[in-house]
């Protein structure tokens, strides 16, 4: 499963990045207003520091000015993948972009049959927002796992379920579980995934062990 950082922060994402921890990274607006830097700057760095896909998101929301938003996006890096909504104008600038050999990101994904619509648009990724259904008491890890099933019925289907709106270490769990391709989530969540109690409780005791045998490796 790939993990992607959901973030607009070039200094939390650096150290993921450098770490080999990640393999991309999505924004979307929100962030980058939480960031308060320049989109178009922010994305350049962005696809500079990872090797991966990194996905802008258009503002607009008519088929003409989202396409002129995407080419202007395009022109940042390879690597940046066009995030577009799930509306009708998004899955037709979908389509567009798919046949220019665009990589994109449809997001706000919270149904199956949205999810159908995105790979026969031929998304590179459908974002399905778990966290955001959980909030209203909707099972978000069933509906990854009802895509995942429907993906895998129709061969033809070559979208890749990336797990969007994640909010804990149980939603990656989740995740990986239910066979996404991809997970995006906040930084701090990337560290808390390698993170353990007993990790913590078992390395403190060899330490410890160590210092009594007085030995050093040379
Ligand atoms: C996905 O690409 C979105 O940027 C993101 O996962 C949304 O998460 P939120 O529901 O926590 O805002």
């Amino acid at each position: 499963m790939k993990i992607f950082a959901d973030s607009a922060d070039l200094d939390t994402i650096r150290p993921l990045a450098e770490a080999g921890l990640i393999d991309g990274v999505t924004t979307n607006p929100s962030l980058i207003a939480r960031s308060g830097s320049d989109f178009l700057d922010t994305v350049g760095a962005l696809a500079a520091m990872i090797d991966g896909p990194v996905s802008a998101e258009v503002a607009a929301t008519e088929y003409d000015p989202m396409m002129r938003e995407a080419a202007r996006l395009a022109q940042i890096a390879p690597n940046v993948c066009i995030k577009l909504p799930l509306t009708l104008d998004g899955l037709r600038a979908c389509r567009t972009l798919r046949g220019e050999g665009r990589e994109t990101n449809v997001t706000l994904c919270f149904s199956v049959t949205q999810a159908v619509l995105a790979a026969k648009a031929g998304a590179t990724y459908v974002s399905a927002f778990v966290g955001r259904l959980d909030d209203i008491n909707i099972d978000g890890g069933a509906l990854l796992k009802d895509i995942r099933d429907v993906f895998d019925t129709y061969p033809a289907f070559r979208t890749q379920v990336l797990a969007a709106s994640l909010r804990s270490v149980n939603h990656v769990s989740a995740a990986a579980l239910a066979g996404a391709d991809a997970a995006t989530m906040p930084p701090e969540i990337v560290t808390a995934m390698a993170r353990h109690p007993l990790t913590d409780k078992g390395l403190a005791a060899f330490l410890a062990d160590w210092e009594r045998t007085g030995q050093t490796i040379r």
